[in-house]
């Protein structure tokens, strides 16, 4: 038995959850950690609220509350989503808690004390009209290396942690003025200093995935540079040094230690020790956007104070939106409490660890949910345990029938079905959570087949012990499905089990262990409902219904500064025809950092196959706008009739021409 701490990134407490949080981070370590159960290993599952920082300060300012009172509002609704998903944490707590101050502020004293953290004077932007600094999130501009639109502390666009100062263009979030620069002080994290320490811990930690691995070695290679650690705000935790009046410890300074405090706090009530499960094992789980924060800060935070390193860290790829990117502000997202109150959550949980590979970018649509729902659940899976339990009654007066004389049908059955607990183990330890779940599907798929060609209905006339077996086998089955899917659906798991009367149906080890014969199995239930189209229209008009009325992005394209235009060789990819427009098609066009959406009058004028793989020269650093409620995230050089095709050999995809 190994003892295994795992926990999944601190939402801020700025904002309910929505999808792509329990796609990117919720679901996947509670997968995880039901499995790990399940297998015997001792689980220490923790999260918490991340409280500081000015995503709950701007929020505040904008509310004119306390960030406290915005922090509780929604830590509250935060524990609400993430219960109301069955995440089966073992303790939440908060980053405003006082004992997480009393972590922190020790954490930052032992690393000041061995002078891993030191005092410097630098710039800093500055607001003449609010009067104050401003940090991290309270200014936006561009990003000075690769250009896109970014905020004080992040680019989406490349990645990258930044510093106010790393901003081309800043302007002041709260009021828009151009700050200035003015001098202060800060203390600074001596991250340089643990270059070659994280170069090692990169690459002798084979476990990290790829993309972890990838982003790291980069940002390795750029070189580290020291950090700085304090901000000149009200909000957040003072730095616990006489001399430092006013200053607080930057959030990302603080946050991670919530995975120690909610630990730490479980401890108190539990009677067991966190540090054995941190010494054992250790995997975060975290979205893609924050692997540098994960990979680099906290390694280096932890080398500095002398703990043993995170064993692995998971980072989800994104979840978009019916094919557009998220976006809270614009309400372009669909809340896990509205959709909870529609559906059974082990819906959500099953589409979304289905729908694609936890490395890979995805999109959640309602069609495609109803379409998994409706074919993969209720035809497959809900169809097979129905057909079984009903015919167990129908038959066998709703016990379990003898097995004898098996044929060669039943023998492969059975052999197959059994191999089932294990494979499913096995990739859900390898973090290959999807591919686990497609087992479990393609034996319910395989399950269903084996059922019709036993046709226990003629069977049970000309050969019962046929209609027996079959029925003992489907049992079985069912009894495999109802333990190896509760990591996954652990609700509908639940019924599952119920309906065979399991005692116990928490021991992984036991979905092999045959149920016997005269077993009494309760009367089948509908455990999966088919959605009708209608519900799915509604949810969709809901979600446009709330895209508009947060909309206010124009009709028009603008290009800030005509100056700046940005013109690049692209290839066309993929064209679809806008419905409701003739003229109209939505190309997807790789400008060899990334593809883009275009959307180009040109649907009179070439046939899609002419157009495919075609170079054209693109216009793309324009505001995305709205055409025909299709995003549009460039232009293409054309006249009314006619695209400029460029020649093949003359030009690079991604080549600035402009
Ligand atoms: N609140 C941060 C975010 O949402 C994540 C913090 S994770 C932790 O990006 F490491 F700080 F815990
Ligand atoms: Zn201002």
């Amino acid at each position: 038995m190994s003892k295994i701490f795992i926990s999944c990134a601190l939402p801020y407490a700025n904002g309910p959850c929505h999808l792509g949080h329990l796609r990117s981070t919720y679901l996947p370590a509670d997968i995880y950690a039901r499995y790990n159960r399940m297998i015997g290993n001792d689980v220490l599952f923790v999260c918490a609220t991340d409280e500081h920082g000015t995503p709950i300060a701007v929020k505040a300012d904008k509310e004119n509350k306390k960030p406290i009172e915005i922090a509780k509002r929604y830590h509250d609704m935060i524990v609400r989503d993430v219960e109301s998903c069955n995440i089966s944490l073992d303790n939440f707590t908060r980053t405003s808690d006082e004992a997480h101050y009393k972590i922190a502020q020790n954490f930052f004293l032992e690393l000041y004390n061995n002078d891993l953290i030191y005092k410097k004077d630098i710039q800093q932007l500055y607001c003449e009209n609010c009067n104050k600094f401003l940090p991290d999130r309270y200014v936006e501009g561009i990003c000075s290396f690769c250009g896109a639109d970014a905020r004080g502390d992040h680019c989406e666009s490349c990645g990258r942690h930044l510093e106010p100062t790393d901003l081309d263009e800043p302007k002041c979030l709260t009021c828009g003025h151009t700050p200035i620069i003015k001098d202060t002080y800060q203390y600074f994290f001596a991250l340089s200093k643990f270059q070659k320490d994280l170069e090692e811990y990169i690459s002798s930690h084979d476990k990290l995935p790829a993309n972890v691995k990838n982003y790291s070695e980069n940002w390795l290679k750029e070189g580290l540079e020291d950090w700085v650690l304090t901000r000149d705000m009200d909000w957040g935790i003072p730095v616990p040094l006489e001399e430092a009046k006013g200053k607080v410890i930057y959030v990302w300074g603080e946050a991670f230690l919530g995975y120690i405090s909610s630990a730490s706090q479980w401890s108190k009530n539990s009677n067991k020790k966190w540090e054995d499960y941190w010494d054992d094992d250790v995997i975060h789980f975290i979205g893609k956007d924050i692997i540098y924060h994960h990979a680099i800060f906290w390694p280096a935070l932890l080398k500095a104070y002398g703990c043993k390193l995170p064993d692995n860290i998971y980072a989800g790829e994104f979840l978009s939106l019916e094919g557009e990117k998220m976006s809270t502000s614009k309400n372009w997202v669909v809340w896990i409490k509205d959709f909870v109150e529609d559906f059974d959550s082990d819906l959500l949980r099953y589409y979304l660890t289905i729908n694609a590979p936890l490395n890979k970018d995805t999109d959640f649509s309602w069609d495609d949910f109803a379409r998994r729902v409706n074919d993969e659940l209720a035809d497959v899976i809900g169809n097979f345990l129905h057909r079984t339990f009903t015919f167990t009654h129908k038959y066998f007066d709703g016990n379990l029938p003898d097995y004898l004389n098996p044929d060669d049908e039943d023998t492969e059955f059975e052999l197959l079905m059994k191999e089932v607990p294990d494979t499913v183990g096995n990739l859900i330890s390898d973090l290959k959570f999807r591919e686990g779940l497609i087992e479990i599907f393609k034996i319910a798929k395989i399950g269903n087949k084996y059922f019709n060609d036993c046709e226990p209905w003629k069977a049970v006339k000309e050969n019962p012990q046929k209609a027996a077996n079959c029925i003992y086998l489907s049992n079985q089955l069912a009894k495999i499905l109802a333990i190896t899917l509760k990591p996954y659906i652990p609700i509908k798991a639940d019924e599952i089990a119920k309906i065979i009367n399991l005692n116990n149906s928490n021991q992984w080890k036991d979905a092999n262990v045959p149920i016997p014969v005269g077993h009494r199995i309760s009367k089948a239930k509908p455990l999966f409902k088919k959605i009708d189209d209608e519900i799915i229209e509604n949810e969709k008009e809901k979600l446009y219904k709330n895209l508009k009325e947060s909309e206010n992005m124009s009709d028009l394209i603008t290009i800030d500064d005509f100056g700046k235009v940005d013109i690049r060789i692209g290839q066309i990819k993929e064209a679809e025809k806008i419905e409701k427009s003739d003229k109209l098609l939505k190309l997807q066009v790789d400008i060899g950092d990334k593809v883009i959406q275009v959307v180009a009058g040109i649907a009179q004028n070439y046939s899609i196959d002419e157009l495919i793989d075609k170079k054209i020269a693109v216009v793309v650093n324009l505001e995305p706008a709205k055409l025909f409620g299709t995003k549009s995230e460039g232009m293409i050089l054309a006249t009314d009739d006619s695209v400029a095709l460029l020649s093949p050999d003359e030009c690079n995809i991604g080549e600035k021409i402009r």
